[in-house]
């Protein structure tokens, strides 16, 4: 069975990604090959803070890997909070206070059109490759739904009216940018 390192802690991405990623492959975690280190991601890009993390695992414990970083683009706020989404009111990974900052930026404004990113980059003996995905939509007014993580309760994707954090994990990842990522992974390797 193939082995794969994917680099991150977030439960709910590996929630995610166990959803998306066949079964025949044997998905570990950074606790699983006891990388307890916190992974720098001091790139100002979505790929290139992809592989940083991904390189680091693979450098260090000889393991294949990847890792994604993702984020939020808001049109009328010129694409921020984007590759600094988690600590874009200062505290990283705080959610509750990078919604409202979020709300505020814009507050009294029609325009909220928005889109989630993701890049993944994968990282094998044979070299690196990057997988994106990304999904449309807007932002509320107010936060909706008690599921998902980060920004979920704020975002509706296109041609829905629910937030992602009042679907179901099945049904976001359905059409969110991170299981279009992994699903373009999956092809990637199973290709190979
Ligand atoms: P990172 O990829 O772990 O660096 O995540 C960046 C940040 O983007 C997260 O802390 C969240 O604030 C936001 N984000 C990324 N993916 C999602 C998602 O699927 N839903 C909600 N927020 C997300």
């Amino acid at each position: 069975m193939m082995e794969l390192v994917f680099a991150t802690n977030n439960k709910h991405k590996l929630q995610e990604a166990s959803q998306v990623l066949p079964e025949d492959l044997l998905l570990l975690n950074l606790d699983d090959i006891g990388c307890e280190e916190e992974l720098a991601e001091t790139a100002d890009t979505f790929q290139g803070n992809a592989l940083m993390k991904a390189e680091y695992v693979f450098k260090n414990y000889e393991v294949a890997c990847f890792a994604d970083d993702s984020g939020l683009e808001v049109d009328a706020l010129n694409g921020a909070p984007g590759v600094y989404s988690a600590r874009y009111a200062g505290e990283h990974g705080n959610a509750e206070k990078n919604m409202d900052k979020l709300l505020e930026a814009l507050k009294g404004s029609a325009h909220r059109k928005a889109r989630f990113k993701t890049v993944i980059a994968l990282v094998q003996p044979q070299g690196v490759h990057y997988f994106e995905g990304s999904v449309e939509g807007h932002i509320l007014e107010e936060k909706r739904g008690d599921r998902g993580f980060g920004y979920d309760p704020l975002f509706v994707p296109e041609g829905e009216t629910r937030s992602f954090a009042e679907m179901s994990p099945s049904e976001k990842n359905s059409m969110s940018h991170r299981a279009r990522a992994l699903a373009k992974m999956h092809e990637f390797l199973s290709q190979q």
